[in-house]
């Protein structure tokens, strides 16, 4: 059978997109999806999500007849020699990769193959950890089929790069394609088939192992998650000193051809179905297999903290944000699509709710699915200026191109205190300060007066502020104790310092440190005793904690019978001087 015959399981935004452009490319598609709905719409050429240029591509190839869209999984596989796998591999709520549509697709696949089919290739385009294509889909094919052998039916991973908001143009400009094989067979299919879609200008054709083929989607897109917490991390320092601008640091360092100044726009975090999902897969994975990545813990992390920078802006002008008007403009993870997959907008929003705030939005293509999330909970503004009317703060968190056109006077004039706070660096400060209160992500203090005035502000939660050590109850009833490496106060136990982070309550604070200390794949449980002995040290003072909890990692192996050291303490016996907060929200925790 010719290669060009190919199924494309998934119509999500990669399978659609690859679906689409295959097809004008000369391939005959089926695309298969189990939602006869979708697959109606998509049949009149409604991709069901917004990506540019790809409805009308969409339309050009059903008009054409190259591309069919399907339920029926067997007849595609019937019908194609290269079989695309391009489902979802989600988080599960440990943060590491969930396989199991992987698994349901690659057993449907097998079912369908038949003894008498001739050479057929699987190709995993999903994003899977390193392994996956040849550790469970080939097995679960081969046995599902009764095709045993490599010469009957190849298998072979072949990641997908493309961006959403030019997922169409990534897909006919491909930087690169890359093969991951075990066998020369079904990668050489695999090559022909590229080299007839891209005739003229074949991109570089990197052919490695599978499970190197696997890898190389993850250590792209890490790399590029942890360029862009390296640039907040800069920013963030860059705002609680004077004079610095992020904007002109990262121009400069893009400059030097080994940096490159791609994925160094400092931000609000980033977001989307690819990024945060990813590189928790691979810190997942690493521990897995009994190794800590930590670099990429602290991409996560600094990441999953960034919106609290964009709200600490906020506050550092408006003061509490209790009963306070907040007007958001973009709500999509980026501009170019509709989609709020982990966008930083989602996480503002419940932050600010909770926190008692108004909430009024407004996006040019994300609003049905904002409305979907958050309905009569917050506004909704038809235009940006209907978003910031009478609005006492406005946050922007996408970069659409509309909202650059915004002026000072456009703030001035419909809110009730013009308060800007630029996550994205759509703005020139030149143009706002002094014309209204104004702040950016990575824009440092403009005075001395203003670094007073935040120094003040932000001792309340910004210190360095407590140490945590904790025990956990296992699933046998034993204890465990979490030691942890740093020894800031010897001879009491091996304590790290610790940060309440921006938004945390002393207790949440308690229970992630632990979380993310440990791996440990469930929410620790209640605490049950805390000790602080502020003699050590007032300001960095030390909280044992005991949480029971489920261990579930294997990262805590260590067991021990020191129960007998952990100091539980009540309301009346607490420590007279604590550092500034801890002591009432221990009191707080302790008439719970
Ligand atoms: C990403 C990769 O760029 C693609 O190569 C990959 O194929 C895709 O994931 C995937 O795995 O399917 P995507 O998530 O669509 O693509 O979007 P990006 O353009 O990479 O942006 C991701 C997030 O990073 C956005 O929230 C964006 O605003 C943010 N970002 C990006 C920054 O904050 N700063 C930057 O300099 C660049």
């Amino acid at each position: 059978m010719s290669p060009d015959r190919v199924a494309v399981i998934g119509l999500g935004f990669v399978g659609l997109t690859s679906a689409a452009v295959f097809a004008d490319l000369g391939a005959k598609v089926y695309g298969v999806n189990r939602n006869l709905q979708k697959n109606k719409a998509i049949q009149m050429g409604k991709p069901g999500f917004f990506e540019p240029n790809l409805t009308s591509l969409l339309k050009k190839v059903l008009k054409k007849g190259s591309l069919t869209a399907t339920t029926d999984l067997a007849l595609a596989v019937k019908k194609s020699s290269i079989i695309f796998i391009c489902v979802n591999t989600p988080s599960s709520e440990s943060g590491a990769i969930d396989l199991s549509y992987v698994r349901d697709v690659a057993l449907d696949i097998g079912k369908a193959v038949k003894p008498s089919d001739g050479y057929k290739v699987i190709v995993v385009k999903s994003t899977v950890v390193p392994g996956t294509t040849e550790k469970v889909v080939r097995p679960i094919l081969a046995k599902a089929s009764g095709k045993k052998s490599r010469k009957d039916l190849g298998v072979a991973a072949n990641p997908e790069f493309l961006r959403e908001g030019s997922a169409v143009y990534d897909s006919y400009h491909p930087d690169r394609i890359v093969i991951g094989g075990g066998d020369s067979k079904a990668t050489s299919f695999l090559e022909r088939f590229y080299n007839n879609m891209y005739p003229k200008n074949t991109p570089p054709i990197i052919k490695a192992s599978t499970a190197t083929g696997e890898m190389i989607k993850y250590a792209s897109n890490a790399f590029l998650a942890t360029k862009i917490s390296y640039i907040n991390t800069l920013a963030n320092i860059a705002t609680r000193i004077q004079g610095v601008d992020i904007e002109v640091v990262a121009n400069a360092m893009g400059l030097d051809h080994r940096i490159g100044k791609l994925f160094l726009k400092a931000g609000p975090g980033y977001g989307g179905s690819c990024f945060p999902k990813d590189v928790k897969a691979l810190i997942g994975f690493g521990r897995d297999i009994g190794y800590r990545a930590k670099v990429l813990e602290s991409v996560d992390h600094l990441n999953e903290r960034q919106p609290c920078e964009v709200i600490r802006l906020a506050q550092n002008i408006v003061g509490p944000i209790n009963n306070k008007h907040f007007s958001i403009l973009g709500l999509a993870f980026k501009k170019d699509t509709d989609d709020i997959r982990s966008a930083v907008s989602v996480k503002i929003i419940e932050n600010l709710l909770s926190e008692g705030a108004k909430v009024t939005v407004y996006d040019p293509l994300a609003m049905n699915n904002v409305r979907d999330k958050f309905g009569s909970k917050i506004k909704y503004g038809d235009t940006p200026q209907k978003c910031l009317k009478d609005s006492d703060c406005c946050l922007v968190l996408t970069e659409w191109n509309i909202f650059r056109k915004l002026k000072p006077r456009d703030f001035i004039k419909h809110m009730k205190n013009p308060v800007v706070v630029d996550a994205r660096r759509i703005f020139n400060p030149e143009e706002f300060i002094g014309k209204m209160r104004f702040s950016a992500i990575g824009l440092g203090l403009t005075s001395d007066a203003e670094e007073e005035e935040r120094r003040t502000q932000n001792e309340t939660w910004e210190k360095p502020a407590l140490a945590v050590n904790a025990i956990v109850k296992t699933d046998e009833d034993e204890l465990v104790i979490v030691k942890r490496s740093n020894h800031p106060f010897q001879g009491y136990w091996s304590l790290p310092g610790g940060f309440v982070e921006c938004g945390e309550t002393v207790e949440q604070s308690l229970k992630r440190e632990v979380k993310e200390e440990t791996g440990l794949k469930t929410n620790p449980g209640r605490i049950v005793g805390v000790y602080s002995d502020p003699k050590r040290n007032p300001e960095k003072h030390v909280i044992s904690v005991l949480m029971e909890a489920e261990l579930v990692s294997g990262a805590l192996r260590k067991k021990s019978r020191e129960i007998s050291d952990v100091k539980t303490v009540s309301k009346k016996s607490l420590p007279k001087k604590m550092a500034f907060d801890h002591l009432k929200m221990l009191k707080d925790y302790l008439e719970n």
